[in-house]
């Protein structure tokens, strides 16, 4: 009998054509809905690998129904909705999505920086509305990239593709990283700072790391109170860094300027969130890897890994068991 690859989400049917080729395939058809919970439990029960998106949490539950699982091939390069230690006590492989979207999530932070110091959202609303009567000298006056100093929490690879972009505005780069990269200081010409410092000097603070329970809560009360009162927050790691509250709070308070998200705590952002009524925060719905040729690679990547986990060999990019 064939393997049983469960595809949690709708993908071009190109890909989908290439996994048949080697396995059974059953997909889920809606791209934007996630497969509904006891469905997708009961679908990987006699699945050997499941692709699954940031959606499909990856838990006890999930190893007590898929008794034949080998490979969760995950379409992200986070995977904090996997349960990583279980799935390593259960001898499964879990994979990812690195590199391929780096320069694309880089230039999602370097979007987000511009388009929150430059009012972008609120200048072009400004306009739909009717309201452009006039030039005015202070009109949506906003603040510098170029020049100003950025502080880079996460120094990975995202990190440091924004760190060579932000050269180009130069910007004096400041990053903290759980070890130090003096390879980095060396070639980027970026200055190690603790967190601290980093929100002490910087203008821009972007969080770019991912989640852990190390960093959960991260960016709270105490760190919005560290940052300039006229500086902006950014976060393209996830919501899970931030405690939305305080950062409502810092911002209403003028502790900080403002802040530009891609990604909140509960995905997606409830209608009645309070960011959303907040000229001064602007919220995207988790697209930092989002280009057509970069999710296109994602895909094809999290093909290979299946192939290669189906052939008993090692994956491209695996997050947990190197097979020897
Ligand atoms: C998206 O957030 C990812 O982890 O790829
Ligand atoms: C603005 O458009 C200027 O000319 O300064």
């Amino acid at each position: 009998m064939r393997d049983k690859v469960l595809v949690a989400r709708q993908v071009p049917d190109a890909f989908i054509e290439q996994l048949k080729q080697f396995s059974e395939v059953e997909v889920w058809q809606s791209e934007l809905n996630p497969m509904p919970r006891a469905l997708f439990l009961e679908k990987s029960k006699d699945a050997t690998v499941v692709i699954t998106t940031l959606s499909e949490k990856i838990d006890q539950t999930f190893f007590e129904h898929a008794k034949h699982i080998k490979g969760i091939v995950n379409l992200a390069v986070g995977f904090d909705n996997i349960d990583m230690k279980l799935a390593t006590e259960n001898g499964v492989i879990v994979t990812n999505t690195p590199d391929v979207l780096t320069e694309t999530t880089a230039e999602l932070g370097l979007t987000l920086m511009l388009t929150t110091a430059r009012r972008i959202v609120e200048a072009a609303r400004y306009v739909q509305e009717g309201n452009w009567k006039s030039w005015g000298p202070y009109l949506l006056a906003g603040k510098d990239v170029y020049g100003s100093v950025v502080g880079i929490y996460g120094m990975g690879s995202i990190g440091e593709a924004l760190a060579r972009r932000l050269q180009g505005f130069n910007c004096k780069i400041l990053y903290h990283n759980r070890t130090r990269k003096e390879d980095s200081e060396r070639t980027l010409n970026v200055e190690y700072r603790t967190l601290d410092e980093l929100l002490n000097e910087s203008d821009f603070v972007i969080c770019t790391a991912p989640l852990t329970e190390q960093t959960k809560g991260i960016f709270n009360r105490t760190a919005f109170k560290q940052m300039k009162n006229t500086g902006v927050f950014i976060n393209i790691g996830r919501g899970g860094h931030v405690i939305e509250d305080d950062l409502i709070e810092a911002v209403k308070s003028g502790e900080i300027l403002g802040a530009g998200l891609d990604v909140v705590e509960n995905e997606p952002i409830n209608e009645t969130h309070p960011f959303l009524d907040m000229e001064q925060i602007i919220v995207l719905p988790h697209i930092g890897s989002s280009t057509v040729q970069t999710r296109n690679k994602m895909v094809q990547l999290c093909v290979d890994n299946t192939k290669k986990i189906l052939e008993d060999e090692e994956p491209i990019t695996p997050v947990n068991i190197k097979k020897t």
